[in-house]
Order: structure tokens, then C-alpha cells, then sequence
């Protein structure tokens, strides 16, 4: 597996790389979640990047920033195992030459869910994902539906800059208590741990849509959003320090 750093790596790599490329983007602290992309990227591309960079225009809050976990030993000792091809691991200077002046923006689903109660968190990941797609280059890119407006967001703007690339959605990936796996799972204390899950219970319990506002405060969550978008019921939640996000499918009419 190549480690590749800087941006004339990179570009010597790509020029080089045979067929299809298959790209997984990433903040590190690998689990489960990520390694299923990782295996979809390399079941369907003759070659695999995984890049993994802590974006810090993405995050509204330095403390989060801060603390977000960084287990790199481990996530490249993963990555050679599966049999990737390359990581990009670039450090900020070289992803934003520019300090940021320049910048993709949404101005409608951005604004909403998550983006009301983060303020500039999509824009991060736009131009992140976008500056990561023209360095890369690749033919399919791989993103989890636990994040389904990221998702969303991303298919948007793959469209409107009509990019030559592929972007394959693969489910959420679940702890067997049915808690959506998430890097930030690993910063909830012991009793946190036991009540996250409850999170799922609740979008999947079979009641109304306020019974599930009031049964997630009861539990101790601190509700950004319960809400539904398209055919998804999408919910963001704080436990603690720690935010969480998930979403299911979600019929029209069921339990509204
Ligand atoms: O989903 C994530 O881990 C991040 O938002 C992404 C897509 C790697 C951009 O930093």
C-alpha cells in the first residue's frame, strides 16, 4: 500500500494508476462502517484510495475538532490488510493552500437538519470532498447512508459541477445492540454507551413522531432534529458531549 502525502505523489500515482479507481473519504479512526466501503470500493474498481484527513472547515466546534479521535496505526494496518492500493494522507497546508478563501457552498438542504445547527459544516465537506475528487480522480466514489444528507449533498453537487464520477451509497452499518457505527461512538463514556442505542430503538419503534421526541428527552438526549426528509426519518441527538446521527426508511404516513 502506497503512503502518499503530498499532492505531486498523488498526481504521479493517479497518472499512473490502471482502470478504475475506486475512492473512499475519510476522517480516520476506521470501523467497521468504513471498512464496507473499503470492501464495495475494492469488490468494483481495478484500484482503491482511501483518504484520510480531519477536515477542520467541517467542524463548528474546536473542541469537537479537538477531540476527535486518531487511531492511525491502526486505520493503515487495516487499510494494507483489506489490500488497498493507496492512502492519501494530507495535512492541511496542502489541502488548503487557498486558506479556505475559496469555497463550495448549498444553499437550500445545506441550510437544513444538521446544517441548521451546525453552521458551515456542509460547506466544509463540499469543498473538502470536491478538492479530494479533483486531486483523486476517481471513477466511483463509496459513502455511507448513515450520514443521508451528507449523502444527499454530495449526489447534488456531483451533479450540478457535472463530475465524471460514480457515487455509490452503502447502508449504514450497525453494532448488534443496532447503534449506527460512528468514529465518535468511541468518546461516549460507559452509561452513554448503554443508552445510545436506544436512539435506533426509538426511530424504528413503532409510535408517532412527537411519542419519539419526548421518549428520546426522556432518555437523557438532547434533540438538534427528528424529522422527515424525503423517505428517510432522519434524527440528530447529543448524549453528553457527543452527537449523534442516524436515519431509517421511513414510509409516508407511518406513525406521524
Ligand atoms: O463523512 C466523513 O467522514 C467526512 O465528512 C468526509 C466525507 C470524509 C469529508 O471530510
Amino acid at each position: 500500500m502506497q503512503r502518499l502525502t503530498d499532492i505531486s505523489a498523488l498526481q504521479a500515482w493517479r497518472q499512473d494508476a490502471k482502470g478504475t479507481v475506486g475512492f473512499v473519504p475519510t476522517m480516520g479512526a476506521l470501523h467497521r462502517g468504513h471498512l464496507t466501503l473499503v470492501e464495495a470500493a475494492l469488490a468494483n474498481n481495478d484500484q482503491v484510495v482511501v483518504s484520510i484527513f480531519v477536515n477542520p472547515t467541517q467542524f463548528d466546534q474546536a473542541s469537537d475538532l479537538a477531540h476527535y479521535p486518531n487511531t492511525l496505526a491502526q486505520d493503515l494496518q487495516q487499510l494494507a490488510d483489506v489490500g488497498v492500493t493507496a492512502v492519501l494522507l494530507p495535512n492541511q497546508e496542502t489541502m488548503y493552500p487557498d486558506d479556505y478563501r475559496y469555497q463550495v457552498a448549498e444553499n437550500e438542504l445545506s441550510r437544513l437538519y444538521c446544517g441548521a445547527h451546525r453552521a458551515g459544516h456542509f460547506d466544509g465537506v463540499l469543498s473538502v470532498v470536491m478538492k479530494l475528487f479533483n486531486l483523486v480522480q476517481p471513477t466511483r466514489a463509496y459513502f455511507g447512508e448513515k450520514d443521508f444528507q451528507q449523502l444527499t449533498l454530495i449526489q447534488g453537487m456531483v451533479q450540478a459541477f457535472f463530475l465524471p464520477i460514480e457515487i455509490v451509497p452503502c447502508p449504514v452499518v450497525r453494532e448488534s445492540d443496532g447503534l449506527a457505527m460512528s468514529s465518535r461512538n468511541l468518546r461516549l463514556s460507559p452509561i452513554e454507551r448503554k443508552i445510545a442505542p436506544q436512539l435506533y430503538a426509538t426511530l424504528t419503534a413503532d409510535t408517532s413522531l412527537a411519542d419519539k421526541r419526548q421518549r428520546l428527552a426522556d432518555l437523557g438526549f438532547d434533540l438538534d432534529y427528528l424529522e422527515v426528509y424525503q423517505d428517510r426519518l432522519l434524527v440528530a441527538a447529543k448524549l453528553g458531549e457527543i452527537r449523534l446521527i442516524d436515519n431509517v426508511p421511513f414510509l409516508a404516513g407511518a406513525g406521524a
